[in-house]
């Protein structure tokens, strides 16, 4: 999700997650409501399989955005980004994003982007089922790419897991942050600022902001019952995004690639479970 524009929010490290004390919590499932994420979240890693199944050199990512819609439909769901609004945007026209090499996340669908063996894609799908959100992405690697980018996506993926492994009943927002950026950094990375993972449920972004960087200790205390996502976006240069005068793309500013994965999560008593999780993940 976008931040919000204030400079000294975005800017504050760790301290910009200030759930804790904010007037709209992240709300507690009941057993009842986890098993509809659940089902959501199983949703969501079953259309990326389909889309791993037919994506390659030659496929359009508008081939890929009517796979999804596809499978989506099959299913009894909706997808979420679809026509979806946020500050001011104009609707999103795709029914997932697809985010190619320098995009960073919210690439639209294109007739005329045929994916090229070296590139390395996003695909960010949000089926909505019987009222819960299932998101989460996978960044594919489109055959032989060049060893720094295989590099970035697979260490990206690990920075995603290391965040997920900080969480338990108890844990901070911050933890997740400085877990991810902690290993990013010492591999050579920066980690993007302008988009977070999210609270998720019922509605689409919700409280907290779960920022990929920041300070251990600090930030909104985790509960069991929560749901939220991670997903970090990782770049081989500068941080910093610029936006397409679509409204939507973001790219990075020196064109170097990015690579990203998102899980949905339920916090539980000792840990997490990963709602969104793949079995040969
Ligand atoms: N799925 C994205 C996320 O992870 C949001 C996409 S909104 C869209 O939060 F409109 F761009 F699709
Ligand atoms: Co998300
Ligand atoms: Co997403």
């Amino acid at each position: 999700m976008r931040m919000k524009k204030n400079k000294k929010k975005a800017r504050s490290g760790g301290r910009a997650s200030r759930g804790g004390r904010s007037k709209s919590p992240c709300p507690i499932l009941s057993p009842e409501e986890a098993d509809g994420m659940r089902a959501a979240g199983r949703l969501a890693c079953e259309i990326l399989d389909v889309v791993a199944e037919m994506i390659g050199p030659g496929v359009t990512t508008a081939a890929v955005d009517q796979a999804v819609d596809e499978m989506t439909r099959s299913a009894g769901a909706t997808s979420a980004p679809y026509g979806y609004v946020n500050h001011g945007t104009p609707p999103f026209p795709g029914h997932c994003c697809t985010s190619v090499n320098d995009v960073v996340c919210h690439g639209i669908p294109d007739e005329g982007r045929a994916l090229r063996e070296g590139d390395i894609v996003n695909v960010d799908v949000t089926p909505l089922l019987n009222g819960w959100h299932g998101d989460s992405s996978r960044t594919f690697m489109i055959g032989d790419v060049s060893p720094v980018a295989r590099r970035l996506v697979k260490d990206t993926w690990h920075a995603m897991w290391l965040g997920i492994r900080t969480v338990k009943d108890g844990s901070r927002v911050g933890d997740i942050g400085h877990a991810i950026q902690t290993f990013a950094e010492a591999q050579g990375y920066e980690v993007v600022r302008e988009f977070t993972g999210h609270g998720t449920g019922r509605v689409f972004h919700t409280p907290p902001s779960i920022l990929h960087y920041g300070t251990p200790g600090t930030g909104m205390h985790l509960r069991a019952g929560m749901t939220f996502t991670i997903e970090p976006m990782i770049n081989l240069g500068h941080w910093k995004t610029d936006i397409l005068d679509d409204g939507w793309t973001a790219v990075t500013v020196d064109g170097k690639l990015s690579a990203q994965w998102e899980h949905t999560i339920l916090v539980t008593e000792d840990g997490v479970e990963v709602l969104t999780r793949s079995q040969d993940e």
